[in-house]
């Protein structure tokens, strides 16, 4: 197949491009970023240059992962975060319409309030945040524009080890720094998502042309402060540094996070392609593969 990636420069595209690449398809890679040479420039916001492009490459589908993902930001430019979470989307959504490409867009645990526990793609959803609301909006454009579309809702995404801007990697650095004290909140709950795991199931359930809605993150839940405790040991460094649990309280952030964005495959636990492995098991494997380096 033919594939577009959209923020093939980002945390999830390390795992995704390589990935399709070495299954033989052909990818044009694009993203505003243009960290490698292979990454073509393609800014989303601009809809007649998404157009454009997607008109020229006609590609059998768009795997659209570009977004605006600092929480944080979203929340102090709400119109940021619109523009590019969601009218970036449509931007994409509407030339797939015309130019024939199905579409895989990547959404977020963090369009739901947190008050039930645990989601499944059957639960209303309810964002607290800019983030959440610009990504949910993203969703119903392309649920109400196009019929041939995967929305893959994945949880606290870990992946590209350095690439990570997100919390594995803070730890970690923490760690190599030589810190030992560490703080973590745990009153916030969510599911490890470990882009290696995403990218290995991606295409069986883009393959078996069941089209919809799905949520992908590994299996179990657990907060920040359980992942911190589980790195640490991973690090080999379980008596030498302590953990200390704390509430979010501690850690003033413009963005308000639901108490659970943890999401469970439901959809894909019924059809057979839940293949996602265990979050300790796959920290566990991406700290030993990673940790020297
Ligand atoms: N990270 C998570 O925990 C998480 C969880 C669930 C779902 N997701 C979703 O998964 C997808 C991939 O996320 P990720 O973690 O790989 O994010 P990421 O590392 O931030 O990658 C996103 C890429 O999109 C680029 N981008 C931003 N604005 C753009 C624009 N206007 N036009 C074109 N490219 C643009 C970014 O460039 P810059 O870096 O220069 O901004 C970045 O290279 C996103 O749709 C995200 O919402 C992420």
């Amino acid at each position: 197949m033919k594939i577009l990636v959209t923020g093939a420069a980002g945390m999830l595209a390390a795992e995704v491009v390589p990935m399709l690449l070495a299954r033989g398809h052909e990818v044009v890679q694009t993203d505003i970023n243009q960290r490698i040479p292979d990454i073509e420039a393609l800014e989303v916001r601009d809809k007649a240059k998404v157009l454009e492009k997607i008109k020229k490459e006609k590609p059998d589908y768009v795997f659209h992962l570009a977004a605006e993902t600092d929480v944080d930001l979203c929340e102090k430019d709400p119109d940021h975060a619109y523009i590019v979470n969601t009218l970036g989307t449509e931007n994409i959504v509407v030339a797939c319409k015309e130019f024939s490409s199905k579409l895989l867009y990547i959404s977020t645990g963090a369009v739901f309030d947190g008050k039930k526990g645990i989601y499944d793609e059957f639960d209303n959803v309810n964002p607290v945040n800019i983030y959440g609301r610009s990504k949910l909006e993203g969703e119903k454009i392309v649920q109400d524009m196009l019929t041939e579309y995967f929305i893959i809702r994945a949880g606290w995404m870990v992946g590209g080890w350095d690439l990570d801007k997100k919390f594995v990697y803070k730890i970690v650095q923490q760690l190599k720094q030589g810190k030992k004290e560490l703080v973590a909140v745990d009153d916030k709950k969510g599911t490890p998502t470990f882009t290696k795991d995403f990218s290995a199931n991606l295409m069986n359930v883009i393959n078996s042309g069941r089209f919809g809605l799905y949520h992908m993150a590994n299996k179990g839940t657990c907060s920040r402060y359980d992942m911190a405790l589980k790195i640490v040991e991973y690090m080999d460094l379980a008596g030498v540094v302590t953990v200390k649990p704390v509430s979010s309280a501690y850690f003033p952030l413009p963005a308000p996070r639901s108490s659970s964005e943890a999401i469970r495959n439901y959809k894909l636990d019924m059809l057979g392609l839940n293949n996602m492995p265990n979050w300790e098991t796959s920290l566990a494997g991406y700290i030993k593969l990673n940790k020297d380096k």
